[in-house]
């Protein structure tokens, strides 16, 4: 069968025991941080962001709650999965369900858990899973420079965030799978809202407001916008959170991602453009994209995240992205200058495993 195909079943049974078993078994575990979701999307088919957010919004009780229709359901994941590029090597829908299964981990942190509404949860598992819709496998930059129509659309802001939130309300309004809620209007918007935080561009904007309210301890999660705030960082911490995941995963992300980049900057030379930072692989490894994507986005974004939610989750996360940081540093000694630390705050967050790995890592080269 082709590999969108879908079985017949009745969606509650969508995982029915003789189609994919094993798949199932698998959403035993969803909440893990181990999950491996490409072993679950080979297991689906090619299905994983269909079955995980399925899934998800079934076990949270969130299809009884808001009387989602099966038929619309079903329909409207089936299109959002479809609306990601299958031949990216980065942004695709198993990136999507990626991002969506660690924003079940993260929603189920206790500061959250205690505090977010079931509304919050439908939006922060929808916001997951369409955060990246219709990607095109190229970046900003680019797009403005090839002047595409979505730069003029969007007036060279925010541009690909602002499509992929257009997309999702698109699918939305199209399979109408919210019509016969009152409070429609108000999940596009925040559906928009959450989805723009993902703009790496704007990340100093976000960290320091979440830094300020941590360091007045201000947050009071019964404030609607404060959950929202809430929301919006996390999901921000589950769109990059692959340089946290065990090595295994975190190297199959690192290297599909640097394909990506590196695929852009074969088409910039092609076409005699300027070629973007980090797209030229013959100035770049993945090693060298890694460590500078973990020192100076990854690492300040999950320092801040561990002050709000300072958990075993966090710790894992940190302690992976220490040894992971360790790990591209040993394949690419030269590069070491550039893991050095003390641009940022000697923050209490970032000594613990991570820097010791890292400075064992360093003694190394
Ligand atoms: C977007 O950027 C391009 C290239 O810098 C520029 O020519 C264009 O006028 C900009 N568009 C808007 C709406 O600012
Ligand atoms: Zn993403």
């Amino acid at each position: 069968s082709p590999p969108q195909a879908l079985p017949h079943l009745n969606p509650l049974h969508i995982l029915d025991e003789d189609y994919c078993g094993q798949a199932k078994c698998m959403l035993e575990k969803v909440g893990s941080w181990n999950f491996d979701i490409f072993l679950f999307d080979r297991l689906t088919n090619g299905n994983s962001l269909v079955f995980l957010t399925f899934h998800l919004l079934n076990q949270y009780g969130l299809i009884e709650l808001f009387q989602l229709d099966m038929v619309k359901l079903r329909r409207f994941l089936v299109l959002v999965q479809e609306d990601y590029h299958n031949q990216n090597p980065y942004h695709n829908a198993v990136h999507a369900a990626d991002v969506t299964q660690a924003m079940h981990c993260y929603l189920r942190e206790p500061k959250l858990a205690q505090s977010l509404t079931s509304f919050d949860i439908l939006l922060g598992l929808l916001a997951a899973a369409t955060h990246d819709l219709d990607h095109p496998g190229v970046n900003q930059p680019f797009l403005i420079k090839t002047n595409h129509y979505l730069a003029a659309l969007y007036r060279n802001t925010s541009v690909l965030e602002n499509h992929h939130w257009r997309s999702a309300v698109g699918l939305l309004r199209e399979t109408e799978l919210f019509s016969h809620l009152p409070v429609e209007d108000s999940i596009e918007r925040q559906l928009g809202s959450l989805i723009l935080a993902t703009d790496i561009s704007r990340q100093n904007e976000y960290l320091s407001r979440f830094r300020t309210h941590l360091d007045e301890n201000d947050l009071c999660l019964g404030h609607a916008s404060h959950r929202h705030f809430v929301l919006q960082m996390a999901l921000k911490c589950a769109d990059i959170c692959n340089p946290c995941r065990p090595w295994e995963l975190s190297k199959q992300w690192s290297e599909k991602v640097t394909e990506e980049f590196f695929h852009q900057g074969d088409i910039e030379k092609k076409h005699k453009l300027e070629i973007s930072p980090l797209c030229d692989s013959e100035a770049n490894t993945i090693a060298s994209v890694q460590i500078g994507f973990m020192t100076y986005v990854v690492e300040p974004l999950f320092a801040e995240w561990v002050r709000f939610s300072d958990t075993r989750l966090s710790q894992t996360m940190l302690g992976h992205l220490g040894l992971n940081k360790a790990s591209w540093s040993a394949l690419e000694p030269e590069a070491s200058g550039s893991s050095e630390e003390g641009e940022s705050e000697p923050g209490r967050a970032t000594e613990e495993p991570s820097s010791r790995a890292l400075s064992q890592g360093s003694q190394e080269s």
